[in-house]
C-alpha cells in the first residue's frame, strides 16, 4: 500500500529532507585523509542532535551506527569503525533522520581528498543516473520508468546497476511502498501520483553487478573487488515537477550550539 502524504505531512517531510541534506553536506565537507569512519559517524551524531533529529538507522534492525560509511567496494551499509580513509578513497555517505515523526533520507560518494579518473567518472554517472531518474518521477508515468532511465545511463556509460538493493518509498518509516528498483523488472509496476514520497538510489557498480554481505551482516561489497557508489534523493511526487525534498535549505538552519 503506497501511502499519500497531506500538505501538512509535506511540510514537515521538507524539515527532514532540509535536515539529512544539511547533515550529508557537512560530512561531506568534514572528511579528510586521517580521520576513521568511526569519527565521522560521531561528528553526524553531533550534527543530527543538533538539529533536534533523531538518526533513522541506528537500533533499525539493530544497525549499529548513526550513518551507513561504504568505502571504494563496499556498496552500501557500511559500518564505522577504526579504519583510516586515505587520500584517493571513495566514501559513499547515507544519512538517514527521523525528524517531528518523518524521515529524510539521503546519499552521495565523496573523493576524500582526490581520486582517480574511474572514481571520478563513476561518482559522476551515479549522481547524473539520479537525476535522469528523477526526472521520469512526475504523475501519471510509472516507477518502471525512473527505473528505465536509470539503468539505461548507467549502463550506457560502461557501469551496472545493483539489484539486490531498492529504492523505496519513505515517509513515517523509512521503507515504505513502492520498491524502486534500478533496474526495469519484467512485471507490473505502480503508478506515480502527487503526495508520493520516493528515495531514488541508484547503487552503480564500476565492474559487474553482483555484490555479498560481509560477515559482520552488513556490510555490501562487490564479489569483484571494483569501486561502488551511491547517490539519493527523497523526492516529492507532485502535480507538475517533482521536487526535491532533501536539498540544501535556502536559508541557513538555527543550529543550537554548546
Ligand atoms: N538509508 C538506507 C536506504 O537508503 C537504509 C539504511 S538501513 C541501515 O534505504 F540499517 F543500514 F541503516
Ligand atoms: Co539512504
Ligand atoms: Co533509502
Amino acid at each position: 500500500m503506497i501511502i499519500l502524504k497531506n500538505e501538512r505531512e509535506i511540510e514537515v517531510m521538507r524539515e527532514a529532507g532540509g535536515v539529512a541534506a544539511n547533515v550529508l553536506a557537512s560530512v561531506c565537507n568534514w572528511i579528510q585523509p586521517g580521520v576513521t569512519t568511526k569519527d565521522v559517524d560521531e561528528y553526524a551524531a553531533l550534527l543530527i542532535k543538533e538539529h533536534g533529529a533523531k538518526s533513522a538507522f541506528l537500533g533499525y534492525k539493530k544497525y549499529p551506527c548513526h550513518l551507513c560509511l561504504s568505502v571504494n567496494e563496499q556498496v552500501v551499509h557500511g559500518l564505522a569503525n577504526g579504519r583510516i580513509l586515505q587520500f584517493g578513497d571513495i566514501v559513499s555517505i547515507d544519512v538517514g533522520v527521523l525528524y517531528r515523526g518523518y524521515i529524510g533520507d539521503t546519499a552521495r560518494t565523496a573523493a576524500v581528498g582526490g581520486c582517480g579518473v574511474l572514481e571520478q567518472k563513476l561518482m559522476d554517472v551515479t549522481e547524473r543516473a539520479l537525476y535522469e531518474g528523477i526526472n521520469q518521477a512526475v504523475s501519471g508515468n510509472r516507477v518502471s520508468d525512473v527505473s528505465r532511465a536509470i539503468q539505461n545511463y548507467v549502463e550506457g556509460n560502461g557501469f551496472s546497476v545493483v539489484r539486490e538493493f531498492v529504492g523505496h518509498g519513505v515517509g513515517k518509516t523509512m521503507h515504505e511502498d513502492p520498491q524502486i528498483p534500478n533496474y526495469v523488472e519484467n512485471k507490473p509496476s505502480p503508478k506515480l501520483r502527487p503526495g508520493m514520497t520516493l528515495a531514488i538510489e541508484p547503487m552503480v557498480n564500476a565492474g559487474a553487478p553482483a555484490v555479498e554481505i560481509l560477515r559482520d551482516g552488513w556490510t555490501v561489497v562487490t564479489k569483484d573487488g571494483k569501486p561502488s557508489a551511491h547517490f539519493e534523493h527523497t523526492v516529492l511526487i507532485t502535480e507538475t515537477e517533482p521536487e526535491i525534498l532533501t536539498c540544501l535549505e535556502k536559508r541557513p538552519l538555527k543550529l543550537k550550539v554548546g
